[in-house]
């Protein structure tokens, strides 16, 4: 039985009914352009063919029932309840349901209508793994609230509003790329987003190649707190400099020349945070031009390159992540490899000839296994597209 069929037989047991719809949504891979969104520049990911799944009826009821399938548990909540974040029955939500209720939440601000649902999901997006499985379930509930209120907002818009509702509500303050690739994606496509004018285009993926996604398996724990450190180190950054470069906004307006000239007025932590967003930036400023050439060397060079900055200047990397990707780059037909995502544990992102797709894949499980006995997963991705109602 899929996944799909899971679900709608735990509804229907739970509920008493057949549900009335039913919504997917992708997890995102990202080749390049890493921790650069909340800095305002260019991202390369694409929405793959992991996704969040919810099957789902209106209901009369005063409150909304989710049962959240991964974790066993339900929970309910209204509009009432929403803003305290405690569910009906007045005890606090639990963490999984911060995604939904903020959905809700931020869908409240805009005085969208909004029907209660009884809902059941799951995802086969791994959790904390870099492949954004929380903005898969944002835009999942986006879409079912959608469905039910009888409106329609734009896919950035909803990206938009699923970013305020992690920043504000759930507490983690990420930038566009997850709920972007997340709506937006496209099947077959890397999308290239310019993160301040919120420009988008597609690419065709290169041909001869495939995505090759390696999940360690590791998982570290307190990585919001992490991650919104490197946020403000980067905020940091642009106040100091703005002292010398009073018109810039974010570190997508400091050049390289400008940053090795004023980098040593930094303090050490704050200048490497800053310098991998404005080299990444330079790298990602490439993408564009190296795809259309179809210069797939040198694109897997600077996936590389990003790997390197994100271990020892960005400092989001860690051991069984760092030994993922050297294997990976010590492999026949293996153009690039990197870690993917926030970091901090989770997955790699590796760019493989098509004929050398079931060779790597197997000899970087059986390296990274026989190094750390651990057994990592292996995708081979297909990018696709965005969330959307499916029945
Ligand atoms: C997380 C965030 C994104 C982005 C990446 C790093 O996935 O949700 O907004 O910052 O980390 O590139």
């Amino acid at each position: 039985m899929n996944l799909l069929e899971q679900l709608v037989n735990i509804y229907r047991e739970k509920f008493g009914h057949t549900p009335a719809h039913i919504v997917r949504s992708p997890g995102r891979v990202n080749l390049l352009g890493e921790h650069v969104d909340y800095n305002k520049g260019f991202v390369l990911p694409a929405a793959i063919d992991l996704a969040t799944y919810v099957v789902f009826s209106p209901t009369n009821a005063r409150h909304s029932t989710l049962v959240a399938v991964d974790f066993d548990q339900q929970a309910s909540f209204s509009s009432d309840s929403i803003s305290t974040k405690t569910q009906a029955d007045t005890s606090p939500l639990p963490e999984w349901a911060l995604y939904p209720a903020g959905v809700m939440w931020s869908l409240m601000k805009e005085n969208l209508p909004l029907l209660n649902m009884n809902a059941v999901f799951a995802s086969d997006v791994p959790r904390g793994s870099g492949l954004s499985s929380s903005a898969s379930v944002e835009m999942v509930f986006m879409i079912a609230w959608q469905t039910l209120g009888g409106w329609t907002l734009p896919p950035m818009k909803r990206a938009l509003l699923g970013q305020k509702a992690e920043n504000q509500y759930v507490g983690v303050n990420c930038g566009i790329m997850d709920q972007f690739a997340s709506a937006c994606g496209v099947e077959n496509k890397l999308l290239l987003l310019d993160c301040r004018s919120l420009e988008w285009k597609t690419s065709p993926l290169p041909e001869n190649v495939s995505i090759i996604i390696a999940d360690t398996t590791v998982r570290r724990k307190l990585t919001s707190g992490e991650y919104n450190k490197r946020r403000s180190g980067c905020e940091e950054a642009v106040c100091l400099l703005q002292q010398d470069l009073p018109n810039i906004k974010s570190l997508r307006d400091v050049g390289v020349d400008d940053f090795n000239r004023l980098a040593k007025k930094l303090p050490r932590g704050i200048e490497k945070r800053a310098r991998h967003v404005v080299e990444e930036i330079g790298r990602s400023n490439q993408v564009e031009a190296l795809l259309e050439a179809g210069d797939i060397h040198s694109f897997g060079r600077l996936m590389n390159q990003c790997h390197v900055s994100l271990r020892d200047l960005y400092e989001v990397s860690c051991p069984e992540l760092n030994l993922m990707v050297s294997i990976a780059q010590s492999l026949e037909g293996c153009y690039g490899a990197r870690l993917t995502g926030a970091g901090f544990g989770g997955c790699t992102v590796n760019l493989v000839a098509n004929e050398q797709v079931d060779n790597f894949s197997q000899a970087l499980a059986n390296g990274y296994e026989s190094e750390t006995r651990l057994r990592p997963k292996i995708y081979i991705t297909h990018a696709s597209d965005g969330a959307e109602l499916i029945q």
